[in-house]
């Protein structure tokens, strides 16, 4: 199964985790290998327990960093998952590179391609350095003679699907084979203090491939996503045990390799046209930094007895509640009208502090006529139509001032704020509506 459960016989269905079709045959091994005996070590009081070696490690790479929260912590261990071809190796190798070049001798274990096919990438990427060591292995056991030898500062294995461990007879990327050979990587991380990076494939249906129990057994879990059609990668983190996961790193792919965004509100904000309806701009907080989003609506008679809904980048089920509370509370009838919605440029955005952009947009779109272009909007709509405020709205609307918007509509109730441009205040979404797309 690919929750890592056991089933004696074929089901179509996992007993444990209720996922279909994902059972696949191996032979569970009758005798597993016998433990060396470790000594344990004696309980210590807390307070003499040194925190030094928790510290992070900055990897050279700011945009890495902000989502690790500082860098990685020696005898980490990170799952960095991502579809094929997103550009999961191009990172690594980057960041391979960069800490060489800080002086550290660091180690790419590839599975996948071969010494040369790296190097050339290397080349390409200007990552050449005397420090990054590389060695093309499969097999766990040599793997870990590697890491004993080289006691490198970071070690990369790209990737975990193609690792084997030869005391199992199942094949490389199977469930026993993955999560074994994590085990054994894990524990030698651990023991040796050497931060491990292992890449993981996704399968299409966006999950990490091989057991769920692989995102249990390291200590960090990372997503590079991003479409191929377009240069935006983002990453995150979906399991940190040494910070938050609510930052969001942003890369842009290029021939030489993948780049920091540096504004990347100005980047979101770049194509905007400013005199078509049904676009609002809000300032959301993707971690600790503001992102100016661009939140578009198109409204179009339908010839459906069910009107469609469409919705990318937003949650479809907080769309269609904001669509009744436009239809009940400020009167906007969209019963006859397919209705679609989207975030521009590949974001995500999930944090009810885009409810009022998402409603102005469509509200505009309508109407059939723009917002004021220098406006961003920025608050949580409520099903009784009131607009309740948001966190950090000030570091949001000086955001916002920086880019040049002259004015922001935010829920009455917000705080003080001294951003820089014009506050105007509004209680409920009628009035917001009424303020700067007034529906007659
Ligand atoms: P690669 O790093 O091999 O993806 P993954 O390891 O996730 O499968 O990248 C895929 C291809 O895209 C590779 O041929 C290099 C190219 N690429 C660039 O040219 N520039 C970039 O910034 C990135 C990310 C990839
Ligand atoms: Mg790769």
């Amino acid at each position: 199964m690919s929750c890592g459960a056991g089933a004696p016989k074929w089901a179509g269905r996992c007993m444990s985790c209720g996922d279909w079709n994902t059972l696949s045959e191996e032979l569970d091994v009758a005798e597993p290998a016998p433990v060396p005996m470790v000594p344990p070590s004696a309980p210590t009081p807390i307070t003499e327990v040194g925190a030094g070696s928790g510290q992070p490690i900055p990897t050279g790479l700011d945009e890495v960093d902000r989502v690790l929260g500082g860098g990685l912590v020696p005898g980490s261990v990170t799952l960095l998952g991502g579809e094929p071809g997103v550009g999961k190796s191009t990172l690594v190798l980057q960041l391979l590179a960069a800490r060489a070049r800080a002086g550290a001798t660091v180690l790419y274990l590839t599975g996948e391609e071969s010494a040369a096919q790296v190097r050339l990438r290397a080349d390409r990427l200007g990552a050449l350095d005397d420090r990054l060591l590389l060695a093309a292995e499969t097999s766990v056991p040599n793997l870990l003679v590697h890491l004993e030898a080289v006691q490198p500062e970071l070690c990369v294995i790209d990737s975990i699907q193609t690792m084997h461990d030869p005391q199992f007879s199942s094949a490389p990327g199977s469930v026993t084979q993955v999560r074994e050979c994590a085990h054994r990587v894990v524990v030698a991380a651990k023991s040796m203090g050497i931060p491990v990076i292992l890449i993981g494939h996704v399968t299409k249906e966006g999950q990490l491939a091989g057991p769920r129990v692989l995102e249990h057994v390291v200590d960090t879990v990372l997503s590079l996503e991003g479409d191929r059609h377009h240069d935006l990668r983002l990453l995150r983190a979906s399991k940190h045990r040494f910070g938050a996961t609510d930052e969001l790193g942003l890369f842009s792919a290029c021939d030489d390799g993948l780049d920091a965004v540096a504004d990347p509100s100005a980047m979101f904000l770049a194509d905007r046209r400013l005199d078509v309806a049904g676009s609002a701009v809000c300032p959301t907080m993707e971690g600790q930094r503001p992102l100016l989003v661009e939140v578009q609506a198109l409204v179009d008679p339908s010839p459906l007895a069910q009107p469609r809904r469409s919705v990318q980048g937003l949650d479809p089920g907080r769309v269609a509640l904001l669509l009744a509370v436009l239809q009940r509370r400020v009167g906007v009838e969209l019963g006859r009208s397919d209705v679609y919605a989207t975030t521009v440029g590949g974001v995500r955005v999930v944090e009810p502090a885009a409810d009022l952009a998402a409603c102005l947009a469509i509200a505009s779109a309508h109407v059939g006529r723009a917002l004021p272009p220098d406006v961003v909007v920025c608050g949580e709509v409520g099903l009784g139509g009131e607009l309740r405020q948001v966190a950090r709205m000030d570091r949001r609307l000086t955001e916002a001032a920086r880019l040049g918007f002259a004015a922001a509509v935010v829920p009455a109730s917000s705080p003080d704020l001294d951003p820089g441009l014009a506050v105007i205040r509004v209680a409920t979404l009628a009035e917001a509506v009424a303020a700067i797309c007034p529906l007659d």
